[in-house]
């Protein structure tokens, strides 16, 4: 009854203004208006991912495209699941932050609530245009997949791994590096690694074999970080997701590629309803001015002690066979990781990384003097957004400290992405699998590298 009135009092009401010819398309003084106010807050953070030929589902660029998906819009923005960014603001500040403001995600909620009213088209702002192509100007080595792959017009791609020989013949290092996919609307993430094939195997359209024509299974390829072979994180070198899919190390550090490895493509496609290709590229910048630090990035997990279930597992326990396997159902599984620091850092930033079951990850800092500082807490973590969080401000880690990396698995039927929720989970590299990966990037202060640290290139 109530609502009844109200409703018709409203049509009374713009009736009699209408009538009285006050305003005519316009919407309700001071409502936010498609034109005006909220087209401004789509081009700026959502149609790098939600235009034709990107990842998204749809484009929010027209004012015809948006206005169907508005309540959705509104759903998604306020839960803060759109645009991806899984960080807990409340700790540490981050440089590639793509959350909205809270008066953004209040202009869309008044905008919907108030019937998303069109306004002005004289107001919309130019659509931005999306950077395509290398970030900076050409790089100077370029690596691509050595196959073009083939991907259906339907159904799911499992994560697929490519590799290619890096040409370098010494170790390089670099000041940049970006993942360009080959083909936007089937490259939903992926990421380029650094690994090691063991010997005598050699590669066949960007497959590793062994001379006698097995496979060379996943788990004989290392990684970067010697020490702790099954710690992925040790040799990640980029992440794509739409919008970002490159690295730049801070001016006067670099990352060290060594010579001999190989690239490994990780690619996660999605299909798009039509037979599809794509070959993806890495480029790679050589630093123009001196490089004095090496950027590291093991995880909190790798040569670090690793706890699960109570129990402190061995060094380097982040090797599979010295985590216990996650029981089925298991809703809040718990495993940590405490890297300590035994010289100065300076610390840049995360990934963490974990599979289908991964639920949540937190960094913290515990100082000599036994001081706590939360880093980066990632409560409700998304396999699907293999985030970078860049910190705003380097933060240096003083000798002594230690971080320590939690993380929990919901292996329970809660979780929608879980494939098998009455199996044990065990670790290993398929996304089926688990993986705890809290990787880091971090130098060290005191050690400085020599002045002859650039590719020969130069001459
Ligand atoms: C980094 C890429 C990216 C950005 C930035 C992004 N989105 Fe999305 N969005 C996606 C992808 C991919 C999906 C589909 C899969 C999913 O839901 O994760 C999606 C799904 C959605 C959906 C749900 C669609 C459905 O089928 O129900 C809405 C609504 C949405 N996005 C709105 C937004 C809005 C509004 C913004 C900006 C404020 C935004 N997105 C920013 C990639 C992005």
């Amino acid at each position: 009854m109530k609502r009844y009135l109200v409703i018709t009092g409203l049509l009374v009401g713009s009736f009699f203004v209408a009538a009285n010819g006050v305003f005519a398309a316009e919407a309700a003084e001071g409502m936010p208006t498609f034109a005006k106010d909220v087209a401004p807050i789509l081009y700026e953070n959502c149609v790098v991912c939600h235009r034709d030929g990107e990842v998204a589902p749809m484009s929010l660029i027209s004012f015809q495209e948006v206005r169907p998906w508005s309540r959705a819009i509104k759903e998604k923005v306020v839960n803060r699941e759109m645009p991806p960014w899984l960080a807990d603001s409340r700790y540490g500040r981050f440089a590639n932050d793509r959350s909205l403001a809270q008066e953004d995600i209040d202009t869309i909620v008044a905008w919907v609530d108030g019937g998303a009213p069109r306004g002005n088209d004289a107001d919309l702002p130019v659509v931005p245009e999306l950077p395509k192509g290398w970030a900076w100007d050409d790089p100077d080595v370029i690596v691509e997949m050595p196959i073009e792959m083939q991907l259906p017009a339907e159904g799911e791609v499992q994560m697929q791994h490519v590799y290619n020989h890096a040409p370098f013949e010494e170790d390089v290092y670099i000041q940049a590096v970006q993942l360009l996919p080959g083909n936007t609307r089937v490259v939903h993430h992926a990421a380029g690694f650094v690994k090691k094939l063991p010997e005598g195997s050699t590669l066949v359209d960007g497959l590793p074999f062994y001379a006698d024509g097995t496979p060379v299974p996943r788990r004989e390829i290392g990684s970067l970080d010697a020490e702790s072979p099954a710690s992925e994180g040790a040799s990640k070198l980029v992440s794509y997701v739409p919008g970002r899919g490159w690295e730049r190390y801070p001016a006067g550090t670099a990352k060290r590629l060594p010579v001999g490895w190989v690239i490994d493509f990780g690619m996660h496609y999605q299909v798009s309803g039509k037979p599809e290709t794509d070959r993806t590229r890495l480029g790679f910048w050589f630093p123009k001015d001196r490089v004095t630090h090496e950027i590291l990035n093991p995880g909190a997990g790798g040569r670090s002690t690793t706890i699960a279930e109570g129990k402190e597992l061995l060094k380097g326990g982040a090797e599979y066979g010295g985590i216990p396997t996650i029981p089925a159902h298991a809703d809040d599984w718990r495993i940590a990781g405490v890297m300590p620091f035994s010289q100065d850092a300076t610390l840049y930033g995360f990934s963490p990384h974990m599979h289908l079951r991964g639920k949540s990850m937190s960094y913290s800092l515990t100082y000599p003097d036994g001081r706590e500082e939360m880093l980066l807490s990632v409560p409700k973590y998304d396999f699907n957004w293999q985030l970078y969080y860049e910190l705003a401000e380097p933060v240096k880690i003083p000798a002594g400290s230690k971080i320590s990396a939690v993380a929990t698995y919901d292996n329970s039927i809660r979780n929608r992405y879980n494939p098998a929720p009455d199996k044990e989970v065990y670790w290993a590299e398929q996304s089926w699998d688990e993986m705890f990966s809290p990787q880091m990037r971090y130098s060290y202060d005191n050690k400085i590298l020599p002045e002859k640290n650039r590719p020969s290139t130069e001459e």
